[in-house]
């Protein structure tokens, strides 16, 4: 049997109904076989502050363990104020520590961020970029995934516009690839 690899999804958005959801769903749909992809939740997690860490609640535990099972990573995330909403930077945070246990090193990853906006969230999604340089996770280049005009993704039933969905096959597709590439390493 080939190999399946776990992805676990972050979605930088607590929204119901959330764009971001929605994409990250829909790239769950897309993916191809080698992938398993699955959303890991992070809005029970509470403030990462050191002072706890020696008695570090369960939520952060919980997550950690689901990033180290996962073999990859997908971040997908709306912009807020240009730059990375905090429960996603938290999530991030959370995942780092302890010091020399980061849960996210060397995981494969990927960011796609999605904006009712015409810039698809191009500054939220360099600035998770800028942190997936220090956690030393090989980020997929390219295709860059900035999704703008998310009000009309989605039509009434929830089903993905017929104009986005080669480009998240594309792009999921990819990610596949490079999931494979650098999990061997
Ligand atoms: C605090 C805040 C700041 C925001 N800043 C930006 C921004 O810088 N750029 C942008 O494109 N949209 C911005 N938005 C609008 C979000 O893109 C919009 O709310 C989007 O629907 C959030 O993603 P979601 O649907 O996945 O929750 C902001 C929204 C909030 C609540």
């Amino acid at each position: 049997m080939s190999q399946v690899y776990s992805v676990a999804v972050v979605v930088g958005s607590l929204r119901k109904d959330s764009y971001n959801r929605k994409v990250a769903r829909a790239l769950s749909e897309l993916a191809p076989s080698s992938l398993a992809l699955r959303i890991v939740e992070i809005a029970d997690l509470p403030l990462y502050n050191e002072d706890v860490e020696a008695t570090a609640p369960d939520s952060w535990k919980h997550f950690r363990d689901e990033i180290r099972r996962s073999d990859a990573v997908l971040f997908v995330t709306p912009e807020y104020n240009r730059s990375v909403p905090g429960c996603l930077k938290n999530a991030i945070d959370v995942g780092s520590r302890p010091y020399g246990q980061s849960a996210w090193a060397g995981k494969p990853t990927a960011v796609v961020s999605v904006s009712p906006g015409a810039i698809g969230g191009f500054g939220a999604n360099h600035a998770v970029r800028q942190s997936l340089v220090f956690l030393d996770m090989p980020c997929m280049q390219m295709p860059e995934a900035y999704i703008g005009g998310a009000a009309s993704l989605f039509d009434e039933a929830g089903k993905l516009s017929d104009k986005t969905r080669p480009f998240l096959q594309g792009f999921i597709d990819k990610f596949a690839s490079w999931v494979k590439l650098n999990r061997a390493v």
